[in-house]
């Protein structure tokens, strides 16, 4: 069982990176945002965010995040701030400042972007305040993908009852029921929490579930009671690309517990098998507790993706010169 903490800079202000951020309109350095103490993401959590991947300065399924953004501010009655065009120019304009500062420490360019939105500042009252000016804050991250071990062995996972609320379609910064989740796998040594309602499986604390059996990968519908995650569009026409039985549908305890292979998707972890579930090996026969083939078909049409939207991008660019 492994306990180490992530390794994230945690402390005073001082002491976070010196990377730059975009903070309403502004690109500044991280250490130097600031925001008031009544806006209201701080104040009720009343805000959306999102979290796109960019593999070598190419932002990965960027319009999918874009209209996700989109309705989950619409959800909550904010109006999006910028166009779909405007937060391309700013993404696209943090992620080279982000890189140059990568790039001096040797480090490469693959990052994530972490776009938030608050319905802005506001004295404090429950109602969903019109006419406010929405906060937007930007920032990068280094890319950190699963280890080579991960990948060739699995990783570990537990369950437990899915106690969030029921509008968990909304990209919601109010995330206090992630956390709680999160911190129990993490106490128990695992990567994830698969979470269920009642007897059904929802999904993981900040990942999508997938279960393959009888060589069809089965992933539960896309209602209010999950995050669609980007990856549920990308699995699927994966599976269509490569002749895999696909299908969404409300999926028992028992099936997850009986599951021929289990996957997590989400933006850092990709696809990434799960071979243990509540310390039971995930699987059958010569295959218990490995990771199994249909996982291995999808981790490697999903870097075949990767790479024909770098390609993509730098033949754009090309075009453009
Ligand atoms: C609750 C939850 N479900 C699913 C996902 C996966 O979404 P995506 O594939 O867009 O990263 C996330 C990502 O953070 C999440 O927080």
């Amino acid at each position: 069982m492994t306990h180490s903490l992530p390794n994230v800079t945690v402390g005073t202000l001082p002491d976070l990176p010196d990377l730059p951020c975009y903070l309403n309109g502004e690109i500044t350095p991280l250490k130097d945002a600031k925001i008031s103490v009544l806006d209201r993401g701080f104040i009720f959590g009343d805000g959306i965010y999102e979290v796109v991947p960019g593999y070598g300065g190419v932002l990965f399924r960027f319009d999918e995040h874009m209209a996700r953004l989109e309705r989950s501010l619409a959800e909550l009655r904010i109006p999006n701030p910028l166009t779909r065009a405007e937060w391309h120019a700013v993404a696209m304009q943090l992620i080279a400042a982000c890189a140059r500062v990568h790039s001096s420490a040797g480090q490469n360019g693959d990052q994530i972007i972490y776009i938030q939105v608050s319905r802005g500042v506001a004295l404090r009252d429950h109602i969903m305040l019109p006419g406010l000016r929405p906060t937007v804050f930007m920032m990068c991250s280094r890319m950190t993908l699963p280890s080579a071990a991960q990948r060739s062995e699995g990783v570990a996972c537990v369950t437990a009852d899915d106690f969030r609320w029921e509008k968990a379609h909304i990209k919601s910064t109010s995330l206090l029921g992630a956390v709680f989740s999160r911190q129990i796998s993490f106490d128990a040594g695992a990567l994830e929490t698969v979470m269920f309602r009642g007897d059904y499986l929802s999904e993981a604390a900040a990942s999508n579930v997938w279960v393959v059996k009888a060589g069809e990968v089965l992933g539960v519908p896309k209602d209010q009671l999950v995050l669609e995650g980007i990856r549920y569009g990308l699995i699927e026409e994966m599976c269509q690309a490569a002749g895999i039985p696909f299908a969404l549908r409300r999926i028992t305890r028992a099936e997850v517990q009986q599951a021929d292979e289990l996957m997590l998707s989400s933006a850092s972890k990709e696809v990434l098998p799960v071979t243990t579930l509540d310390g039971q090996p995930v699987g059958h026969g010569a295959g218990r507790g490995k990771p199994g083939p249909v996982y291995a078909r999808l981790y490697a049409a999903y870097q075949q993706l990767k790479a024909r939207s770098a390609q993509a991008a730098a033949a754009e660019l090309e075009g453009a010169q």
